[in-house]
């Protein structure tokens, strides 16, 4: 900017838009900017017309959440992916692009994140969409409501959010796909590390990046891996919608994905010795963990994740205790966090009742199985022997 301009012309442009430099930063700038500038208007026609890439409008798309993106699609091993803002928008935007509209309808699992499970029980209906709840690991009871529903799409989570089932994703994208039905898979509490659905001919894989895939309790955010096709019509719903991730969160997000596989194996390995631990103690219940060989998924499991890896979510059920008694457990936890939210460094505690599922009435958690004696355990990375010592000192001032 020349520096005969006025000090107003120059407080705005000094500095900005530098020639392209012949160097290349090793990991992704944030583009915190809303708009891109072309040579010639002709290239930014190109691509408001998608006859040629680029980046017009941050609702549009930015490098850094493209660099992002990449990624995801790359380790899912998908053809392409799109970000959003939050889990829920790209849950949203899955259903709208698997064609659930009015007149439509959708089957849904019944054991599923408490907002997912809202859309389907109150959102969606008031939209004129039909929405049938199953239970996902009984595939005759599926295979009925398939045949009798014909839905537009099934939405279902590889392991359900907070008791834990393995769905059989391959067998039930076969049967959904005989009867014309998209499937959406919530791969949030698997992430690709143990499952990668796309492989098994899953239409949508979604994650709230949120959890794992960030892994450091810092961003929220959300993606959706698909087909190039499939990418194209959630593109043209963000374009209109919004709910995008901004590019500094694309960063943040890019940044703990590097680190996926490292945490993912201390998480699994530590949910291993946690739950073991938590099943041989008199205190407890119930476990539900698809590592535990008496779990009913556990063949299952076995089949569908790497040799022994079953994630780093664990519920379990306490004797003889209700609201108070679980306050008075989490209360009492000194390294375990008691926090709504999973999947970070940190071992965090929920208790669902309340928190993740309180969108629910007692009677839709009492049928699913959410008993007000539950609590949901998202094992962190610290020391498995020092998160089992807290959670044995806990349980002790019961
Ligand atoms: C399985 C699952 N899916 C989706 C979501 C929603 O993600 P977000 O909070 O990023 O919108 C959550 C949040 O806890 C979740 O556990």
């Amino acid at each position: 900017m020349p520096r005969g301009k006025s000090f107003f012309t120059r407080a705005v442009h000094a500095g900005e838009r530098a020639s392209q430099p012949d160097f290349k930063p090793v990991s992704t700038p944030i583009y915190q900017t809303v708009g891109y500038l072309y040579e010639d208007l002709k290239d930014l026609d190109q691509i408001f017309g998608n006859e040629r890439e680029g980046y017009v409008y941050a609702r549009y798309g930015s490098p850094t959440n493209a660099a992002l993106e990449e990624a995801l699609a790359n380790l899912e091993e998908g053809e392409a992916a799109l970000t959003f803002g939050s889990g829920m928008a790209a849950v949203y935007a899955c259903l709208l692009a698997a064609g659930i509209q009015n007149g439509r309808s959708l089957l849904m699992a019944q054991d599923v994140y408490g907002a997912t499970y809202a859309i389907g029980a109150r959102l969606l209906p008031k939209m004129g969409v039909e929405v049938e709840f199953v239970d996902v690991t009984n595939l005759e009871e599926l295979a009925r409501a398939l045949a009798r529903v014909r839905p537009a799409a099934i939405l279902l989570e590889t392991i359900s959010n907070p008791l834990m089932k393995v769905a059989d994703i391959p067998r039930i994208t076969q049967m959904a796909h005989l009867n014309g039905a998209k499937v959406i898979v919530d791969n949030t509490f698997a992430t690709p590390f143990l499952f990668r659905p796309i492989q098994h001919g899953v239409d949508f894989s979604v994650h709230s990046t949120t959890k794992y895939i960030g892994g450091h309790g810092d961003v929220l955010g959300g993606v959706v891996i698909s087909s190039k096709e499939n990418r194209a019509t959630l593109h043209e719903i963000i374009k209109m919608t919004g709910g995008n991730l901004g590019p500094m969160d694309a960063w943040l997000t890019l940044r703990g994905l590097k680190t996926l596989p490292l945490r993912m194996r201390q998480h699994c390995q530590n949910a291993l010795e946690v739950a073991r631990w938590l099943s041989s103690n008199p205190r407890i219940l119930k476990v539900n963990y698809s590592g535990l060989p008496d779990h009913p998924q556990h063949d299952l499991a076995q089949r569908l994740f790497p040799e022994g890896r079953f994630g780093g979510m664990i519920s379990f059920e306490i004797k003889d205790a209700g609201r108070d008694e679980i306050f008075r457990f989490m209360e009492a936890l000194e390294l375990i966090l008691p926090a709504t939210t999973l999947g970070d460094v940190y071992s965090l505690t929920l208790y669902p009742a309340m928190s993740s599922h309180r969108a629910l009435t007692p009677e839709e958690r009492g049928k699913i199985g959410i008993h007000d004696n539950l609590v949901r355990l998202a094992v962190g990375i610290e020391e498995a022997s020092e998160i089992i010592e807290d959670l044995d000192r806990a349980l002790g001032k019961l």
